[in-house]
């Protein structure tokens, strides 16, 4: 057997015995409708989309922003963490993905609490700072890797102290650590974890993982005072 078949195997394995109600019907229904739409397989695992809820509950998070949205399948694990009277924003460069995902958020019965955002992220974060939204409990950074390091500048800017910020795709099979890979994607990963590395206002640490997304990871960062 192959490693990355053991990984499949493993993480089948942990769906199995600690999700065994989930992915549920709306889940379910939110890939395989992205699917029959043509959006591409990239959200994250069930695994790891149980894993983000659980950082937002930890975070006993009210306000919750997303930067890619895609089908919305890592918006609604986040979105089920909120409070009835919390919020999530998502914000989604393409129609299309926003338009599957609003959908798919509705089923799940969150259109309450989610809302999609249409545009280039880094359009829609200025306009969102300008509303003076309450400070994001949690952000999750999993849109164009290239823009990595101006989303964490965003993120520092619409938090505060003891907000969490979460960066997906940093491992890409181990290319971040390639010095010969100068993948746009992968130095804006790298550009992004120096930053966390470096900022004052920053502690941070990241995640290798193997499953169901191969082999990558996720930065974590914690918003000091
Ligand atoms: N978070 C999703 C996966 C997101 S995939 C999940 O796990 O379910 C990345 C998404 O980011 C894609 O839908 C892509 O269209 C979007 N994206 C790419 N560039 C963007 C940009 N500049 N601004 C906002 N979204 C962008
Ligand atoms: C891929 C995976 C992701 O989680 C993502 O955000 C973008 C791309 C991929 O596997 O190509
Ligand atoms: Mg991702």
């Amino acid at each position: 057997m192959s490693e990355s078949q053991l990984w499949h195997e493993v993480d089948d394995y942990f769906t199995d015995r600690l999700l065994p109600d989930a992915p549920d019907d709306a889940l379910e229904a939110a890939l395989r409708d992205s699917d029959a739409a043509g959006l591409p397989a990239i959200a994250v695992s069930p695994l790891q989309g149980k894993l983000l809820q659980l950082l937002a509950q930890v975070q006993g998070a009210r306000h919750i922003l997303e930067i890619g949205t895609l089908g919305g399948y890592s918006t609604i694990w986040l979105g089920r963490a909120l409070p009835a009277d919390g919020r999530l924003i998502s914000l989604e460069f393409n129609p299309e993905h926003a338009e599957v995902a609003t959908r798919n958020i509705a089923r799940a019965g969150l259109d309450k609490q989610v809302e999609v955002r249409v545009g280039a992220a880094l359009d829609s974060l200025p306009q969102l700072a300008d509303e003076n939204p309450p400070p994001f409990d949690l952000v999750f950074i999993d849109a164009d890797k290239v823009n990595n390091p101006h989303y964490m500048e965003w993120a520092l800017r619409l938090t505060s102290t003891g907000s969490l910020i979460v960066l997906d795709n940093v491992v890409r099979g181990g290319r971040v650590a390639d010095p010969a890979n100068t993948d746009p994607d992968v130095v804006g990963t790298r550009a992004a974890l120096d930053l966390i590395g470096s900022h004052p206002r920053l502690s941070g640490t990241a995640i290798q993982t193997v499953g169901a997304k191969e082999y990558d990871g996720f930065a974590l960062a914690r918003v000091l005072a």
